[in-house]
């Protein structure tokens, strides 16, 4: 439709005069617009996807908030009052004891909510596929440093011997950095997918 067509009576636009037949051109379109039978269904769509951007941001902002909390706050917190790394270790271990499925919970439905988002949107552009097919790859990459750390890496730092331990944990924060980096650039990508 032209958008000459919504204009008042009498109004100009580019040099010709929108008259009446017009206006009421213009009302029954925009009557019509609103008995759109397909109307439901984009309010259901855009309700569901409102719901799965909320769950997937929330996830995302959840996940990074805990690490940064964690590398930023509670660790140099203990590091402070037990300046002793092997005594510290007890702590560093229980803040992390239980973690494990509750971050691969949070992979999970961040991947799932991507995918319902995936689902719901149409008619995106080359640079979107793009900028969601890096956001895949960096969960990966985010799920195969959790997996390291996770089934790898505490296993090999809980039986390590008291001289091992500053080095492990310098290595320990090495890798939560870089993980943090690959999540966060993840969430840059959807902010820039989602707001061109
Ligand atoms: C399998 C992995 C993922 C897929 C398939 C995926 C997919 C998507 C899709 C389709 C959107 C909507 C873009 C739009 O509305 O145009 C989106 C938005 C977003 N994603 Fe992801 N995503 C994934 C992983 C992640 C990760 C790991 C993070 C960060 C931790 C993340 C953070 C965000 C953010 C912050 C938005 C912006 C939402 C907004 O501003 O409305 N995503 N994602």
């Amino acid at each position: 439709m032209q958008p000459a067509l919504l204009l008042p009576s009498g109004q100009i636009l580019n040099g010709s005069r929108v008259n009446d037949i017009q206006t009421s051109q213009a009302l029954r379109h925009t009557t019509s617009l609103a008995r759109d039978d397909d109307f439901p269904a984009r309010l259901t769509l855009a309700g569901v996807t409102l719901l799965l951007t909320l769950v997937h941001v929330g996830l995302a902002a959840l996940w990074i908030g805990a690490m940064a909390y964690s590398l930023f706050v509670a660790q140099p917190a203990v590091a402070r009052t037990q300046p002793d790394p092997v005594r510290a270790e007890e702590y560093y271990r229980e803040f992390a004891t239980g973690n494990r499925w509750r971050v691969v919970a949070i992979i999970a439905a961040l991947a799932a909510s991507g995918g319902g988002l995936v689902m719901v949107a149409s008619g995106r552009s080359a640079t979107w596929w793009l900028l969601i097919g890096a956001k895949t790859a960096l969960l990966a990459v985010g799920a195969g440093i959790f997996w390291w750390v996770s089934w790898r890496g505490w296993p090999r730092r809980i039986f390590a011997l008291p001289a091992e331990i500053p080095a492990e944990q310098a290595r320990f924060r090495r890798v939560a950095l870089a993980l943090m980096a690959v999540v966060g650039l993840a969430f840059v990508l959807g902010v820039v997918a989602a707001h061109p």
